[in-house]
This record gives structure tokens, C-alpha cells and sequence, in this order.
């Protein structure tokens, strides 16, 4: 029986991720992914209870696309070619897309890249990027036509007249992509856990499935459904928050402090009610922006982290199981509502946060575990300096009480933030951390996870469009120069707003 919170964010090895899977690059795919999955029992001596990895049921692809990409690459590169990029959709059946690799073999199409992700139309369908050099341009037109009859749906959508070995994988683009990926859970999701609480509760089950259902069914930009919470949930929230809540005035950072009334004020944050995620969304957009979106459960990192690009928290709306408050094995809105919401309220903390999405972008599979191990050691559990005192504003902690009393003592261990070190820092996942880092302030966090981007291996450079809300590539000379009009804009305002302050 535990009787501390438990409420933790954790790194799992997701093998089973079926873009990986049908990558071409069979040494990606044999690396392990870092997913983030909250909860794990406190001061369990038993290890943590994984799933089976199940074989993806597309396996077999892999085998014939990396075929199909050795025998295309044998053929000899053309130095005047320029890159194209080819989207298609197929339906999920024996041979499909070896009948399309057979027909871009027959054109003698030359693959630099092939990624596949399910599509956002049908369950039963897969989208495909390829991508290929190709000497006459107008050759891109017999290709489209030789493939389109074997698949779905087709659409050219880039070409790179610069010649460049290196090659943009596919990233979400546009916020609606984050649709995409919202329902592919790591674990929990639509089963419970043998060592969930409420695994042998049916009525629970039931209770959680149709919630989760609103975050299936929910797309990008449509208000998000409210909740009626039973009696029971609503004592469960009520219990959690009144202990939380006694320790935030002597253990949170001054940025939680801050914002935490006006949650109270605005979004209905009280020891009786479970605030609603469409109000907290509303909320957060006016303060920094960020907004929130349902989801069914826990998220691969990369998805996760791909979603804070746009200013996107991807937050559950179930509550945990009603026989121990202080015990989630899956993140829930006790942690999301108390832990993370009210830092995404605070303008610098925002811009961190996005800083770790955007170099998520795109990023290598190392890349993307020393990235979520940064999350993790920051926005799950990470410490602040605040004069000569230590607080929290990880949302592990901030949701887990006995944790957050705990960190502010003299047994763990206290490092300053440092990316490059941290992001290979060794953590337990059953207990409370030895290790802590801490920053000087979510400014300086947020220069030093851009400096430390600067150090992965991407090759192309990203930006964030507030306006269109899209992330733009900067690999183009009139990109570059739109972007070079942007900061020239800015600085003019920022010299305007100077000299009118020295009047
Ligand atoms: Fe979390």
C-alpha cells in the first residue's frame, strides 16, 4: 500500500513505433526511441511491468523497402539532379507497396528516403514520403503518373533545386499534423495496465474509455469538449490539490506561485471542482499562447516533444483511480492541471519549453532521447535557484507531494543545468531522483538548450511562424531573407520603443 505520491513522468524504450519500423535506415530502426510514460510505483523492489513489444503487423515491409533502396542506390548518382519529395497514400494490404517500390524501380527513380506514418484519413491507410534526384525535371510528371494508379491519393509536395546531401525527414508542419499522431499511445491508452488501480475496476474503465474518447475523435482548433466529473472524481481532485496545494507557498518557484491564483481566479481551480481543459486552453493562449489538446495517453517523445514546436501541451482529461489519490501510474489531470499548466502560463517558460519542441524537429533518434532526457530533468524535475533557496518547477515534483518534499532537502544531489552533461544524466524511474538540475532562471534554460542545439547533427535550421502557425525551414536564400525582414521589423520597433523611453 503506498502512501506517498507517485505521480512520475518516466522514459521507456518504444521499439514498436511504426514509423520507425519502415524507415529505410535499418540502424535507426534497431536504436531504441525514448518514450515518456508517467508512473511508477515509489520504493517498489519489483522491476517495472513493461508490455510485451508487440511485432508490428508491417514488419515484413521493412524487409522489402531496404531491398528496394539497395538496388536504387546501386545505380549511379547524376551531379546536376535536384531533390523532389513525393506524398502517397496506400491501404493497408499484402504487396501494396511492393507494387508501388516495383514501379519507382521500373522508372528508374533513384530513392534517397522513404518514411511512412498512418494517415490521418483512414485507419486502415499508410501516408509515404519519398524522396529522389531526378536530372530533367520534367521527368517528375512520368513518375506521378506511373505511380498514381497504384495508390490512393499522390501529391508532389517539394522540390530542392540546391544541391544538398542533406535530406529534411518528415516533421509536422502545420499544427493539424499534431492530429496525426494525438491517439498513437505508447501504453495505457485504450488498455489499462495489470498494476493500474483501476484495473479491476469495470465501472473505472468504462468511465476512463469515454473520456478518452473525446481526445480520439478531437481535431485541432475545435473547442474541447467539458467533462461532467462524478461526486467521486471530484473528491479524488479534491484530496490531491488540498495537499499539493499547503506545499506550493514554501516549495513551488516563484513563476508557479504567480500564476497559480490567477488559475483560481479564471479557470475555476478549486478544492471542489476539476477545472475544465478548454478553459485552461483559453487561458494559456492569451498568457503565452500555449494551448492544450486531449489526448487518449502517453505519447512517444518524439510526438510529445514535436507538439511543444507549435506551443501545444498534449494533457489527458481522465482522473486516477478514486482508492489512491496520491498514485497514478499514467499521467492524469492531477499532474497536468497542477504540474505543468501553470508553468506554461509564465512567457519564459514558454519560450523553454517551445525551445526543446523545436530542436525535436526532425531530430535523430539519439537526438530525441538526449532531448527527452532534458524534459525530463527540466520540465519534469526540474529545480530553480531562488537566492540562496532551491524550488520547484518540474511537474513531476509539483504533482507529487512527497517528492516535493523531499527535493528541497540536503539528500539529493544538486548540479547547475547544463544540457550537454544532463542529457546523458542517468535517473531511477521507481524513485525519488539522487540528481536534480538546476537553472538559473527559464531565460538562461532557454539559451542553453539553444546553444546546446546547436551541437546535434540536423542540418537545416527551423522556425516557428506565429502567424501562420507552421514551422518554416530555413533552407532557402528568399526564406532566409524573409526572416532577415522579420528581425529587421523587430529591431526597428525595439530602437522606436528605445528612443521613446528616453523621452
Ligand atoms: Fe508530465
Amino acid at each position: 500500500m503506498l502512501n506517498r505520491s507517485a505521480s512520475r513522468v518516466l522514459l521507456n524504450q518504444d521499439k514498436s513505433k511504426l514509423r520507425r519500423l519502415l524507415s529505410f535506415n535499418t540502424s535507426t530502426i534497431e536504436r531504441q526511441s525514448a518514450g515518456i510514460i508517467v508512473g511508477e510505483k515509489r520504493n517498489s523492489k519489483e522491476p517495472i511491468q513493461k508490455k510485451p513489444v508487440k511485432k508490428s503487423r508491417h514488419s515484413f515491409k521493412l524487409f522489402q523497402i531496404t531491398l528496394a533502396l539497395a538496388t536504387c542506390r546501386s545505380m549511379p548518382q547524376p551531379d546536376n539532379s535536384s531533390f523532389y519529395s513525393i506524398l502517397f497514400t496506400i491501404t493497408d494490404k499484402i504487396g501494396a507497396l511492393d507494387n508501388v517500390l516495383g514501379i519507382i524501380k521500373r522508372v528508374g527513380v533513384s530513392l534517397s528516403r522513404i518514411e511512412s506514418r498512418p494517415s490521418k484519413t483512414s485507419e486502415f491507410d499508410y501516408d509515404f514520403e519519398i524522396e529522389f534526384r531526378l536530372c530533367d525535371p520534367k521527368d517528375i510528371d512520368k513518375i506521378m503518373n506511373a505511380i498514381k494508379p497504384a495508390v490512393k491519393y499522390i501529391k508532389l509536395i517539394g522540390s530542392m533545386s540546391e544541391k544538398s546531401e542533406n535530406i529534411i525527414p518528415w516533421f509536422p508542419r502545420r499544427l493539424s499534423d499534431l492530429d496525426s499522431f494525438a491517439n498513437k499511445t505508447l501504453q495505457y491508452g485504450a488498455e489499462l495496465s495489470a498494476d493500474h488501480p483501476g484495473f479491476k475496476d469495470p465501472e473505472y474503465r468504462k468511465r476512463r474509455d469515454e473520456i478518452t474518447m473525446i481526445a480520439k475523435t478531437y481535431k485541432i482548433g475545435q473547442p474541447i469538449p467539458r467533462i461532467d466529473y462524478t461526486q467521486d472524481e471530484i473528491r479524488t481532485w479534491g484530496t490531491v490539490f488540498e495537499k499539493l496545494t499547503s506545499l506550493y507557498p514554501t516549495h513551488a518557484c516563484r513563476e508557479h506561485q504567480y500564476v497559480f491564483p490567477l488559475l483560481i481566479q479564471n479557470c475555476g481551480y478549486t478544492k471542489d471542482n476539476i477545472p475544465q481543459l478548454e478553459d485552461i486552453s483559453k487561458f494559456l493562449k492569451e498568457c503565452t499562447g500555449f494551448t492544450l489538446r486531449p489526448v487518449t495517453g502517453l505519447l512517444s517523445s518524439r510526438d510529445f516533444l514535436n507538439g511543444l514546436a507549435f506551443r501545444v501541451f498534449h494533457s489527458t482529461q481522465y482522473i486516477r483511480h478514486h482508492s489512491q489519490p496520491f498514485y497514478t501510474p499514467e499521467p492524469d489531470v492531477c499532474h497536468e492541471l497542477l504540474g505543468h499548466v501553470p508553468l506554461f502560463a509564465d512567457p519564459n517558460f514558454a519560450s523553454f519549453s517551445q525551445e526543446i519542441g523545436l530542436c525535436s524537429l526532425g531530430a535523430s533518434d539519439e537526438d530525441i532521447e538526449k532531448l527527452a532526457t532534458i524534459y525530463w530533468f527540466t520540465v519534469e524535475f526540474g529545480l530553480c535557484k531562488e537566492g540562496d533557496s532551491y524550488r520547484a518547477y518540474g511537474a513531476g515534483i509539483l504533482s507529487s507531494f512527497g517528492e516535493l518534499e523531499y527535493c528541497l532537502t540536503s539528500k539529493p544531489e544538486k548540479r547547475i543545468f547544463d544540457p550537454a552533461k544532463t542529457c546523458v544524466q542517468k535517473y531511477p524511474i521507481t524513485e525519488y531522483q539522487p540528481v536534480y538540475f538546476v537553472a538559473e532562471s527559464f531565460k538562461d534554460a532557454q539559451e542553453k538548450v539553444r546553444n546546446f542545439s546547436h551541437t546535434l547533427e540536423r542540418g537545416f535550421t527551423v522556425r516557428y511562424n506565429p502567424y501562420t502557425q507552421t514551422i518554416d525551414v530555413l533552407d532557402t536564400k528568399e526564406k532566409i531573407l524573409q526572416h532577415a525582414n522579420t528581425i529587421q521589423t523587430d529591431l526597428s520597433l525595439l530602437l522606436d520603443s528605445i528612443k521613446n523611453l528616453k523621452c
